[in-house]
């Protein structure tokens, strides 16, 4: 596990191409999880067992206990939900391809932020161009790749803006779903560097979010960019090959 960690965090890692640090990253995150879930799920269990313990216990205790051991339940859920999610980034081998309409994954992805987004006043627009064909991709995935760029274009806005999500499809049967806001952009200099693991700019930031874009959109056979709109803010582009035979949605 160190040597894993060395090798893609440490200094020798520079000397790495890229390709290389993201397969060793992969492993070390997919790993990681797999440590971190044993104990989560033993902690699990005994919060349960504590639980029944306590029901059965007298004189009873008070309800203020019950619901702190419900809170520590909650979040070792919430925790294992993190890892899990980990782990199914971990390796293109987990991706689950299926058919999916992309007006569905857009419209699940605003509904799903929009009260994000209306508390900052920002508007969050969909517009699907009428052709767009359904995609042979994983949905859970794509889901997240989408939430992940929204969210940081409402990070980007901070108060009071436009994001506009859009899909249409480009030359040589490849599909575009762009995210586009009013922020102020990305810096040329960047466009690259936002990419890797562990690059950000914000205080509490994990510097994953676009990282794990790209690695499902490389999963899928496909890429994703950023530039900047004519009128600043950016426009971060998903590309994804249609699969052959797709219909019409
Ligand atoms: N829409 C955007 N407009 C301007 N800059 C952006 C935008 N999206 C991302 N960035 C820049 O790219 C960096 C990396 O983004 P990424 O999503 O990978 O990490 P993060 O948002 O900082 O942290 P997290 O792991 O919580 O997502 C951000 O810190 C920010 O500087
Ligand atoms: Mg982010």
């Amino acid at each position: 596990m160190e040597s894993l960690l060395k090798d893609a965090l440490g200094h020798d890692a520079s000397q790495l191409a890229a390709a290389e640090r993201q397969r060793l990253l992969s492993r070390l995150l997919s790993r990681l999880a797999h440590e971190i879930r044993n104990p989560l799920g033993s902690l699990d269990v005994h919060v349960q067992l504590l639980e029944e313990d306590l029901v059965r216990a007298s004189p009873p205790v008070s309800p203020a206990i019950t619901s702190r051991l419900g809170i520590i339940r909650a979040e070792l859920h919430r925790l294992d939900n993190i890892v899990r999610q980990f782990l199914t980034l971990a390796g293109p081998s987990s991706v689950s391809v299926q058919p999916v309409a992309i007006a569905d994954t857009l419209e699940y992805v605003q509904r799903l932020l929009s009260a994000d987004a209306t508390a900052r006043e920002i508007t969050l627009t969909t517009t699907i161009a009428p052709d767009v064909p359904e995609l042979s991709a994983d949905p859970g995935q794509l889901a997240q790749a989408l939430v992940n760029l929204v969210i940081n274009a409402i990070q980007a806005i901070e108060h009071g803006g436009r994001i506009t999500l859009s899909a249409r499809v480009d030359a040589g049967g490849v599909a575009c779903i762009e995210v586009q806001d009013t922020g102020p952009g990305v810096e040329p200099e960047r466009r690259h560097a936002i990419f890797e693991p562990f690059f950000t700019t914000k205080p509490d930031g994990n510097g994953l979010g676009l990282w794990i874009v790209q690695q499902i959109a490389t999963a899928h056979g496909g890429t994703i960019s950023v530039l900047n709109a004519a009128g600043g803010g950016a426009v971060f582009s998903l590309r994804l090959p249609i699969a052959r035979g797709g219909k019409i949605s």
